[in-house]
């Protein structure tokens, strides 16, 4: 199994490209489904979960192929398409749950392995199987799959209203992708207004769907009989960017994130303006930027994380490694998912002190953290490990980062090409 070695210490300087999103690039890779066209993505990030999903489409008979140094991929699910995703597949990657919308909106038929408990919280898909029967869908559970069809011979799902009883990402944009192609109106209501929603939305619009109201929890979809190919460029990943913002806030140094859209990053980067960086964004020749310095110890801040547009859970792991060396005391609250703090008891070994109750976790920052053998427990948690190895005195081992490949392109390589004493080693 890989594991990083991270010896601490260095300032960041130079500039780094932020990829595709991944949260995006999932969800788009599962729209092609919708359409007997070929369909062109570019952007998609080179990730072990873009990876899984590839495979699960491949399984059913989606033809896939990658061109270009820009991560092009072209997927094109013609007929014979076998609408089963199962469960060797699913429970690896939750996000396999997004083949259900467009499987039944093109096919009127779905099997799709139950994704099972997450380390991160229960993560159920009730509101999935909600969402879909309220378009006319039966869906029963057995043998651990949902068992999705129409009744009754009918050919579309058909346009319904759905409000649900919590946010949620990938529910969201399963509805989206059922509705492109239901008979009559949806209408979402309590949508999640995710960046990735939007994106998924402006890729369906490219393929013939008449979508209204996508980045607001408020959206509105005319179904079509059929959509058509196109390409579509996969969004910058937010959570990328966020990630290397805290890294270098924490380290110290100077780094330009070329792609990088401050516009879907406000809540993080008004808590590190607070904190003492300083951040500037725009737009220049070579597209969006946002340039991050910082030098000494930042001040702690505290934080709740919520739906967009507020603090990401996706990020609060990273802030707190942040936290764990600022100034002062922070106390850091998780609403979205119940099991979120596996990285504190990894941090406390490299020495942060942070005490937890429920889903609240207060940290008071110290001087320096120290080196140590951690282990990541899963994706955002061991991007926190890997930015409180970069600052901790000696070394720090980051073992099982398999985690870490499931979501971000090439962080070592990244984080090497501006400064950082980091090594993959087998
Ligand atoms: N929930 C239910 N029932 C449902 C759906 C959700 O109870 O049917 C609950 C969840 O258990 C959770 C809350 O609602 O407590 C919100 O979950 P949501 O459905 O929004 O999460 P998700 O769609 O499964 C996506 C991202 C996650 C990100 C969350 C929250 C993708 C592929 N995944 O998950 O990303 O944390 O939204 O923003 O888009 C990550 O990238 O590391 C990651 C975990």
């Amino acid at each position: 199994m890989d594991k990083l070695r991270i010896t601490g210490g260095r300032a960041l300087h130079g500039e780094v490209m932020i990829s595709g999103a991944k949260n995006a690039a999932l969800p788009e890779l599962c729209a092609t489904l919708l359409t007997a066209d070929p369909v062109t993505l570019t952007n998609v990030p080179r990730l072990r979960d873009v990876a899984t999903m590839r495979h699960l489409l491949d399984n059913m008979g989606v033809k896939t192929v990658t061109h270009g140094e820009r991560g092009g991929m072209t997927l094109h699910a013609a007929d014979p398409i076998n609408p089963e995703a199962p469960y060797e597949l699913v429970k690896t990657m939750r996000a396999s749950v997004l083949v259900l919308g467009p499987l039944l909106a093109r096919f009127g038929r779905a099997r799709v392995s139950l994704p099972g408990g997450c380390a991160i919280g229960s993560r159920p898909v009730d509101q999935h199987i909600k969402g879909m029967q309220a378009m006319g869908a039966e869906i029963v559970v057995e043998h651990g799959y949902m068992v999705a069809q129409l009744p009754g011979g009918k050919k579309r799902l058909r346009g319904a209203r759905i409000a649900t009883d919590m946010v949620t990402v990938t529910g969201t944009e399963n509805f989206l992708m059922a509705a492109a192609l239901a008979e009559g109106e949806t209408l979402l209501e309590n949508a999640a207004q995710e960046p990735e929603i939007a994106d998924l939305a402006e890729m369906l619009i490219a393929m013939g769907a008449k979508i209204e109201g996508h980045g607001t929890s408020r959206i509105h979809i005319q179904g079509v009989e059929r959509l058509h190919g196109c390409t579509h460029q996969v969004v910058a990943d937010r959570i990328e960017a966020g990630t290397f913002l805290c890294a270098v806030a924490a380290t110290g140094g100077d780094v330009v994130l070329r792609h990088g859209r401050a516009d879907h990053l406000e809540a993080v980067i008004d808590k590190l303006v607070e904190a003492g960086a300083k951040i500037e964004a725009g737009k220049d020749t070579g597209g969006d930027f946002i340039r991050v310095r910082a030098s000494g110890r930042l001040k702690a801040q505290s934080f709740r994380t919520t739906e967009y547009p507020g603090f990401p859970t996706d990020m609060q792991a990273q802030f707190m490694a942040l936290n764990c060396i600022s100034h002062g005391m922070a106390k850091v609250t998780e609403t979205i998912f119940e099991n979120r703090f596996m990285h504190v008891n990894e941090m406390i070994r490299l020495g942060a002190r942070i005490q937890t109750d429920g889903k609240v976790a207060v940290v008071e920052g110290i001087e320096k953290l120290s080196g140590a053998t951690v282990m990541a427990t899963d994706l955002r948690a061991s991007a926190s490990l890997v930015i409180a190895g970069l600052v901790a005195e000696g070394d720090t081992i980051v073992d099982r980062i398999y985690h870490l490949d499931r979501g971000y392109d090439q962080m070592e390589k990244k984080l090497r090409g501006i400064g950082a004493d980091i090594e993959r080693i087998k």
